[in-house]
Order: structure tokens, then C-alpha cells, then sequence
């Protein structure tokens, strides 16, 4: 039984009671592991009863909600210390973590006393639930709340401030999802994102959703920070350290960073998030037992550091860290859908490529040796049996939709250049078993309206799910295909062409279209973000390209539009894919406007 570790013998009288245990940022990701939270009895006793002063700390990085659930959601904020003597210049906006085992820095002996509400009006008057909490150097100062007691898809707004102290923090907005067997008497709308490389750009994608106040939730596939070196081109746009990442220290820093973008800033205060790690949370092209310069016991520390770090930072839940850092858990919308978020990278995904390309150089040789593999997983075994419960009960239990954010490219991709074969191993293209698994189980189960969404990729791929070679599929119907891939662009992260101008970029596309029967938009073009609209009868998809990411703007082109109508596991041809029309990139028996 977890006990309840108070400050409140120690600090002045005046002081109201608060608690290290109510906030969720000191079991980041799970206190049964040293070396993944902090031991509250450690916190306690080093405490001198110390406070910061309201004066002492501010509300720099903004404040995040997440994880929704029809009754409860995660609010979080961090309470950057104003003051601090060590490394104070390291965040742009705001000062540095200071704590971290090997930097040998000694923990502060100072607490941060804090308050959330939450409240059904924006003046915080009607509230439903509130608490208060201490954090500490231990966790960077980080908060995290579960409110509790809410009602279902209903929205809320919420607020944090020093404890009895009128400093406050920005206001944030949240809403909860449908309960599990309500009617959702209205379309659910969500912004996709993936790879978001500060120094490339910025964050302009987060931001418009939150300006047109288009969507309920947002999405994050992965790839939220980079761990490489800095080297902008941009004034102020190299973010903390000025290194590669490995430490605790260094995660913390990286991710104090980017949460001082104002649009992320934004976007994170008026949605709730539900996100998910790719590669570059922990390092390029991870898997299960390294990345592509990381092994051994560097790559154990890299990880734990890495993830402990993104579970202080980010407003996620605790699937169950306590089976190998699980982050894969699901969620449901009511009767309209459900919702599975996979982790296809640093679960238990086997050997990936970590240089060289089509078994030229690096280790590329000895993972096309391994390619078909029926042994072979993107997932681990554990995760891909969750997966397909997950997807037969959904459908049994009759919710309409099927969603499923992932992080790689789900559909074969390739150039045609040798045959078929595809190009990007580091996607399912290297795990062809656990793709046909993955068929296989939507072909048993007789699972229909399936909607594979994917990121990492820095480029737009727009598919019927056909399962080529094994299944008959008409790429002008698409009669065969068993669902839907919506592959987004990144946010700011250079296209795999990055400079090639737009007409050059669009022949690649209608190259790559001509060369993959179902891929049937494709750009390689454009930075951006796509968002969904999710009705019983259909699904709309509407992908947007940011003009320019070089500077901050809500400029953004509507790219390419699609519906998928329930009960055709197809794009909708109206009557060609798209409506005909695109903006950018190429469209499968279809137009692109060239201005
Ligand atoms: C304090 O936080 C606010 C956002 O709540 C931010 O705009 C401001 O720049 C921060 N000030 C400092 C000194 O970090
Ligand atoms: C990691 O690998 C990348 C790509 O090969 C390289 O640029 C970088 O310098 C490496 N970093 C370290 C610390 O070895
Ligand atoms: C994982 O890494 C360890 C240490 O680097 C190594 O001994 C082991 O063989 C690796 N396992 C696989 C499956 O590559
Ligand atoms: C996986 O399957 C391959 C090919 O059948 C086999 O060579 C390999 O030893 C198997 N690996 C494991 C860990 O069973
Ligand atoms: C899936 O769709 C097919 C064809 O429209 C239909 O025959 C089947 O009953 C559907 N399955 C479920 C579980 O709804």
C-alpha cells in the first residue's frame, strides 16, 4: 500500500497540507523501479520544509492536459524555479532541470508547492475537482493531476497556481471522451501529428488547429523531440543541450526546450493530447535492443533516462510500465469508435536497419536475411495478441470505427527499381510476418472500417489497405482492400527530398504512385498536420501543408481531401479518389492543381 508522504510536519503552519503522492510525476513511468521514479521516503527526508516563494518559480512551459478518459484526464505543468544556480541559461525562456544522478548535480532541498482546478466554465467558478501537490528537482519540477469526477465528452477548463498564492498559470482547456456505450451525437474531430524537429522549424501545424478551434483531441504519432546535436540554420532554434542527448539531464533540457514553442505551447492548452513515442524520443531507428548508435548497457541507461524524462514531460497515463515501459494502451469514443495506440518502435520491436539500404552497407544485409521471418515482430508477440483482442472486440462490441496510430508506414512502399522490393525496412516493410498477421486477423475477424494511421515518415502517403500477393485488389476501386492508411508529413522534420523544388517534388510522387497499386496520394513536398472528422456514416480526412516552416505563421494550404465511407474499407472513390483534385504531390487517376 502506497503511503501518503506529507510535507506539512516540516513547513510553516500556514501551509495547508499537500502531498508528493497525488502528483503522478514522481512514479514516472513506475515506482517500482529506482531507476525510473523517485522513492517518496528519499523526497521527503531530504526536504528542509523549504518552499519556493510564488516569486521564485513561473509557469514557463505552459500547462497540457491528456489521456482522456470519460470521467478523468492528466493536467500538467511545470513550475520552472526562477532562480537557480546551475545552468540557468540552458533553457531559451526559462531555466533549467537541475537534478541528474550523472552529472553528480545534488538534488535542490526545496519544494514547490502547487493547486490545479478544474471547473466546467472559463472563470473557474463551477468546480469539480481540485487538489494540491509538491514536486521537486527529482521530477524537474513537473506536475501531474488526474482530475477526477468529470462527466462524459464534456468540455472543461482548468487552471494551476502556488499554493496560496494568487500566481497563476495560463489557463488550459480539456475534454473528456464519450462514455463507452453513449451515442456521440456529433462528429469527433482530431489533429494528427508526427516528427517535430525544432531546429528545422516552427511548430506553425500545432498552432492552426488551435486558432480555427477545429478539432476535440490531438494526436501525436511520435517523433515529438529529436535527440541529435543542435545545428539550426534559424536564430534561436537550437534547443538545449548543445549535444546529443543521453542523460536524464539532457532529455529534460531537450524537452524544456521545444515546450517553448508558442504554438506547441498552444495547442497543448487547448487540447487534450493523446501521444505516442516513435524513434527519436530515446534516439534514431531504436528497437529493442538498441538505436543506430547506442547498445549495451549505454543504450539501457539512454532509454531509461529518455523515458523517464518524456513521462515527467508529457500529460500520458501509466499503461503498465512495469512490463517492459508498455506505453501501447487504447481508448474509446463512445459507440463511434475506438482508438489503439501502438508502440511499433521501442517495445519489443526486433533487429531494425541501422544503416546501409537494400542490404548494401551497414547492417541492411542481415536484416533483409530476416525480413520474412515468421519469428519476426515490429510489436513483440505480448503487444501484437492486445492488438488483435483489441481490434475483434471493438468490433464485436459494435463501435463503428476502427483507429489505430501507429508510428511507421504500415503499406509496402517501393521504388520499383528491383522488382517489387520495398525500399524502407525500417517501416512493416521489414516485418512482412507481422504485417500479415495483422491482415489475417482483420480478414478472420471480419473487421471492417479500419483506419491505420502512421507518422515518422516526413512525407503524406494516403493508401487502401490491400494485401498484395496474397489478396486481389483493384486499384481503381479498390475492391479487395481491407481499410484505410492515413500516413501524415511531419511537422517541421525535411522531407526525404528536402530542397527538391515542388514540381520536381510532384514527379517523385506521381513516380511513386505509378509504382505502389495502393497508394493513391502521395507528396513529398509539403510540412504539415492532417485532421479527421469521424461520423458513424463516414470519415473525412483533410491534409494541410504549411507554406512555409522557416518562419512563425498560420499560413497553410488544404492539400488533399478524403472520405472513407463505413462498411467499404476503402478510400471513396467520388468519383475518382480525392474528388480528383489535389493541391501537391500526386493522385491516383486524379489532378493536381500546379498553383
Ligand atoms: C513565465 O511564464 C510565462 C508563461 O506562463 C512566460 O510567458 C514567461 O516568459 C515566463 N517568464 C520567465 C521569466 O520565464
Ligand atoms: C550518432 O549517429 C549519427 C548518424 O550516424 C551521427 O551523426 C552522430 O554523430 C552519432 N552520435 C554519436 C554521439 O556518436
Ligand atoms: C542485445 O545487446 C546485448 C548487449 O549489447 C547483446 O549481448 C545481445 O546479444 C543483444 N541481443 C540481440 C538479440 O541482438
Ligand atoms: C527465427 O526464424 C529463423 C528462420 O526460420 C531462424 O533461423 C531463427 O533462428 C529464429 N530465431 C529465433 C530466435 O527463434
Ligand atoms: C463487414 O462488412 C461486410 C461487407 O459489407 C459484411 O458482410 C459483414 O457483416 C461486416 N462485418 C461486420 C462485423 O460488421
Amino acid at each position: 500500500m502506497l503511503c501518503r508522504v506529507t510535507l506539512s510536519g516540516l513547513v510553516a503552519a500556514s501551509v495547508v497540507t499537500a502531498s508528493f503522492d497525488r502528483n503522478l510525476a514522481y512514479s514516472s513511468p513506475s515506482r517500482r523501479h529506482p531507476s525510473l521514479a523517485v522513492p517518496l521516503a528519499h523526497v521527503s527526508k531530504r526536504q528542509t520544509g523549504e518552499l519556493f516563494a510564488p516569486a521564485e518559480v513561473n509557469f514557463t512551459h505552459g500547462v497540457a492536459s491528456g489521456d482522456p478518459y470519460a470521467d478523468s484526464v492528466i493536467l500538467w505543468t511545470r513550475l520552472s524555479p526562477t532562480v537557480d544556480s546551475v545552468a540557468s541559461d540552458l533553457v531559451p525562456g526559462g531555466v533549467a532541470p537541475i537534478y541528474d544522478d550523472a552529472e553528480g548535480a545534488q538534488p535542490s532541498s526545496k519544494a514547490a508547492c502547487v493547486e490545479f482546478k478544474i471547473a466546467t466554465d472559463q472563470a473557474l467558478t463551477d468546480v469539480v475537482d481540485q487538489g494540491r501537490a509538491y514536486t521537486t528537482s527529482d521530477v524537474d519540477y513537473t506536475v501531474k493531476f488526474e482530475a477526477g469526477g468529470l462527466q462524459p465528452f464534456t468540455t472543461y477548463f482548468y487552471q494551476f497556481n502556488v499554493c496560496d498564492s494568487d500566481k497563476v498559470s495560463p489557463l488550459g482547456r480539456t475534454k473528456t471522451t464519450p462514455a463507452k456505450t453513449q451515442k456521440v451525437d456529433q462528429n469527433i474531430r482530431l489533429a494528427v501529428y508526427s516528427c517535430s524537429n525544432y531546429p528545422e522549424g516552427y511548430f506553425n501545424a500545432y498552432g492552426n488547429p488551435a486558432r480555427k478551434d477545429s478539432v476535440d483531441y490531438v494526436l501525436h504519432l511520435g517523433d515529438y523531440i529529436y535527440e541529435y546535436e543542435p545545428d539550426s540554420s534559424l536564430p534561436n532554434r537550437n534547443p538545449s543541450p548543445n549535444r546529443e542527448t543521453y542523460s536524464l539531464y539532457d532529455y529534460r533540457a531537450r524537452l524544456g526546450s521545444y515546450r517553448t514553442d508558442a504554438d506547441l505551447l498552444l495547442s497543448h492548452a487547448q487540447f487534450a493530447w493523446i501521444p505516442v513515442w516513435d524513434d527519436h524520443e530515446v534516439a534514431n531507428n531504436a528497437w529493442k535492443n538498441g538505436t543506430e548508435n547506442s547498445s549495451g548497457d549505454v543504450f539501457r541507461r539512454r532509454k531509461q533516462a529518455a523515458v523517464r524524462a518524456y513521462y515527467e514531460w508529457m500529460p500520458l497515463r501509466q499503461a503498465d510500465m512495469d512490463d517492459s515501459l508498455r506505453v501501447w494502451r487504447s481508448f474509446g469514443f463512445g459507440t463511434l469508435f475506438d482508438l489503439a495506440m501502438l508502440d511499433t518502435r521501442q517495445y519489443d520491436r526486433d533487429l531494425t536497419v541501422l544503416g546501409g539500404i537494400a542490404g548494401l552497407g551497414g547492417n541492411s544485409a542481415e536484416v533483409e536475411k530476416q525480413v520474412d521471418w515468421q519469428n519476426r515482430t515490429v510489436m513483440g508477440f505480448k503487444q501484437e495478441q492486445w492488438f488483435y483482442d483489441q481490434l475483434r472486440e471493438s468490433s464485436q462490441r459494435g463501435a463503428a470505427w476502427r483507429v489505430v496510430g501507429n508510428q511507421v508506414v504500415f503499406s509496402r512502399m517501393t521504388l520499383g527499381i528491383l522488382g517489387d522490393t520495398p525500399f524502407n525496412r525500417d517501416q512493416w516493410d521489414g516485418y512482412l510476418a507481422n504485417r500479415d498477421r495483422v491482415y489475417q486477423c482483420l480478414e478472420e475477424g471480419k473487421i471492417n472500417n479500419t483506419v491505420m494511421l502512421s507518422g515518422d515518415s516526413h512525407a503524406s502517403w494516403v493508401s487502401d489497405l490491400a494485401w498484395l500477393g496474397k489478396r486481389a485488389y483493384d486499384e481503381d476501386t479498390g475492391k479487395g482492400a481491407f481499410g484505410v492508411e492515413l500516413a501524415g508529413t511531419a511537422v517541421t522534420s525535411s522531407s526525404p527530398v528536402g530542397g527538391t523544388p515542388k514540381f520536381a517534388a510532384n514527379l517523385l510522387s506521381q513516380w511513386l504512385i505509378s509504382q505502389n497499386p495502393e497508394l493513391q496520394w502521395q507528396d513529398l513536398f509539403y510540412r504539415g498536420y492532417f485532421e479527421m472528422s469521424i461520423g458513424y456514416e463516414a470519415i473525412k480526412a483533410t491534409f494541410f501543408g504549411i507554406s512555409d516552416v522557416k518562419k512563425r505563421s498560420d499560413d497553410e494550404v488544404v492539400l488533399a481531401q478524403f472520405l472513407i465511407n463505413s462498411g467499404e474499407n476503402r478510400l471513396a472513390r467520388n468519383p475518382t479518389v480525392g474528388g480528383g483534385r489535389a493541391k501537391s504531390g500526386a493522385l491516383k487517376n486524379g489532378r493536381v492543381d500546379i498553383f
